[in-house]
């Protein structure tokens, strides 16, 4: 699919960003040039899978698109019970409604914003385990998006089995920077869990991008396919929440898949409950066959090789222009360093969401922050959270732009670059809700 893309002047831009509340999530489509905001459901479908959408089967119960999707899934995890839901974020719902009660701990590798979300509404708490190289942008660990075993194992000896339902390994880890986990470390974490009789569960949704930089960094893996590193990473956990929105290649879409038959009877339930009919879930039949489809586009070499040397290219030319970025570059996006960045504005004006401005200013470009504001408050004292890293991301569609794009954002980045001694004032909150604040804050300058 070609889609129009609309040009813009920086007045118009200024004029557009104060209606909006200086929030870019609250922009038009139609007043962004190029959209970096998210790679969630924003990429191109392949011919086959527009196909399998003439195809879908419809039936409430028991399609043969729900079919085929299982195959798939099976084929590529090894998990053979499905539960599909309507996107990533209802995947965790169902799942942690079942599994997830108050004060429960839950480590990890900094969870996503919705994951965390999900946890925290639960009365239940979320403990980052990801290895300290990951807040070091310039450190080059091949797998920045690794739990530190040492971190886990001291969650483990400090509260009791019941209250730890499960650890959660988010492949890639999106917070982290788009940071891969190695085999190695994935096996670590199974080891060590099992040890004290808890579960490992994937957050999976860039698993095949996970599985890339497998084959790419660990040398045992080089000469296996993307889809047996795929089968492999999965083998060592009970199952996985899935935001088919990323590497399911659609625009829409999620799902559970587990081996454990007494959790997936449970799950059911709740599926039923907040999304559909366990065989479709939330989803049509057509879009079920098109993510069966999807999956198996996502776990080919030279797709992912392109994808992810796309999203190289911007990151490389970013640091040619001496731009500070998390390093290496991660599979989906560049992130950008907001606190070196721009090092005259403060914490409490949020640098990144100052810079986010900055960038959508200079060339109608939409990134995300992901610093305080996407952190929340701290739901017990109501502080502000500041996390280590204060970024911007630079999200990429799969399969839209060319590297054409990627040249004018690049030089769009240098200009900002250029002058980031004179940007001086952040801004300043005015509303914001109680959690996940950062899709509908509104602020202003400061
Ligand atoms: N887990 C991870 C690692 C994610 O990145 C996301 C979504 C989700 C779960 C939730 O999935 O959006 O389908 O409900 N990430 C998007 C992003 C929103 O822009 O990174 P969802």
């Amino acid at each position: 699919m070609v889609e129009e893309i609309s040009q813009s002047t920086r007045e118009q831009r200024e004029i557009w960003l104060q209606e909006a509340h200086y929030n870019l999530f609250n922009l038009k489509s139609s007043q962004v040039f190029i959209d970096l905001l998210t790679d969630s459901g924003t990429g191109a479908m392949s011919d086959k899978q527009w196909g399998e959408l003439m195809m879908g089967d419809e039936s409430y119960a028991g399609s043969r698109s729900f079919e085929k999707l299982q195959k798939q899934v099976e084929k590529l995890t090894g998990f053979q019970f499905l539960l599909p839901v309507h996107q990533g974020r209802a995947a965790e719902n169902v799942l942690f409604s079942t599994m997830i009660k108050e004060n429960d701990i839950i480590p990890g590798n900094s969870h996503f914003d919705t994951t965390k979300g999900h946890i925290e509404f639960r009365k239940a708490h979320a403990v980052d385990c990801t290895i300290d190289e990951a807040f070091d942008i310039e450190n080059l660990h091949p797998f920045k998006g690794n739990l530190d075993i040492q971190k886990l194992e001291k969650v483990y000896q400090s509260y009791p089995k019941k209250q730890i339902p499960f650890c959660l390994i988010t492949i890639t880890c999106n917070t982290s920077g788009g940071q891969p986990v190695s085999l190695e470390n994935i096996k670590a974490v199974k080891n060590l869990s099992d040890q004290y009789g808890i579960p490992v569960i994937f957050d999976a949704a860039r698993f095949a991008e996970n599985a890339y930089f497998i084959k790419q960094r660990e040398e045992n893996y080089k000469n296996w396919s993307i889809k047996e590193i795929c089968k492999e990473m999965f083998s060592y956990g009970i199952g996985m929440t899935m935001s088919s929105k990323k590497d399911g290649l659609v625009n829409i879409g999620g799902f559970i898949a587990l081996n454990d038959e007494k959790i997936f009877r449970k799950a059911s339930n709740f599926t039923i409950i907040y999304e559909g009919f366990i065989t479709y879930g939330g989803m049509a039949g057509r879009d079920m066959a098109a993510l069966a489809q999807g999956l198996d586009e996502a776990t080919e070499f030279p797709y992912l090789e392109s994808r992810i040397s796309q999203v190289e290219l911007l990151g490389n030319l970013l640091i040619e222009y001496g731009i500070p970025v998390q390093k290496p570059i991660g599979g989906h996006a560049v992130f950008l360093d907001a606190l070196k960045f721009l090092p005259n504005i403060k914490r409490e004006e949020f640098p990144a969401q100052t810079l986010a401005l900055e960038i959508y200013k200079e060339a109608g470009i939409r990134g995300v922050e992901i610093g305080t504001i996407l952190a929340d408050r701290d739901p017990e004292t109501r502080e502000n959270r500041y996390p280590k890293l204060e970024l911007v991301r630079l999200a990429l569609p799969r399969r839209t732009y060319t590297d054409n794009h990627i040249r004018y954002i690049a030089a769009a980045l240098k200009n900002v670059f250029d002058r980031s001694d004179e940007i001086t004032k952040g801004y300043k909150i005015t509303w914001e809700s109680e959690i996940l604040r950062h899709f509908t804050v509104k602020l202003e300058q400061a």
